[in-house]
């Protein structure tokens, strides 16, 4: 699915639902980091001029998944906690090139491979999570995820070939899988 090169496995889902709770308050701060992250970026690269207009949609767009996430939990009388991160972000960041165009190369792929996780398990959620209410909103999600995975994706083209962004992709994506199989068992959208 998308670039991902492995499937979650049954035990992550089993885990998300026994977790319910932890897994949307990781949710809810995912969904803020993504806001975030798209607005560092703008803030990181202030000439890149291609960024301009995505990322602020997308940030916009994340708040709004935030908004909708805290109005889950507030619904169930759960209070949004601070949680431990499972180092996933940081652990592909650290995979990222350090000099440009390859750094924001990398960044931008690296967000399009976090897009693509979330939807993958995002539909996972939508399909088997006993609530009603939860897989309904986890199925409104997970498009605007696909939709913000192919958006990195093509950013990307802004600063390389698209055979360089193919082969770049699939090297991150590959390396995405490794830092998966060496998560802690966490209940984490990201674990
Ligand atoms: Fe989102
Ligand atoms: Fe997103």
């Amino acid at each position: 699915m998308l670039c991902l090169r492995s499937a979650t496995q049954d035990q992550w889902l089993a885990r998300a639902i026994a977790n319910t709770r932890e897994i949307l308050m990781d949710h809810a701060h995912c969904e803020r980091k993504a806001a975030t992250q798209a607005l560092m970026l703008l803030g990181r690269f202030p000439d890149a001029e291609a960024l301009v207009g995505p990322m602020l949609a997308l940030a916009r767009e994340e708040l709004e998944h935030f908004e909708v996430v805290l109005a889950l939990l507030r619904s169930r009388n759960w209070p949004l906690d601070s949680l431990i991160p499972s180092g996933y972000q940081a652990q592909l960041h650290a995979h990222c090139r350090k000099q440009m165009p390859g750094k924001l190369v990398d960044l931008l792929l690296v967000a399009a491979l976090i897009e693509a996780r979330s939807c993958e398990r995002f539909k996972l959620l939508s399909e088997h999570h006993p609530d009603p209410e939860l897989r309904a909103a986890f199925r409104d999600l997970l498009e605007a995820e696909a939709r913000h995975h192919a958006t990195f994706v093509r950013l990307a083209h802004n600063w390389a070939d698209r055979e360089v962004v193919r082969a770049r992709l699939d090297e991150l994506a590959h390396a995405e899988v490794v830092i998966l199989e060496g998560m802690p068992p966490l209940a984490r959208i990201h674990a």
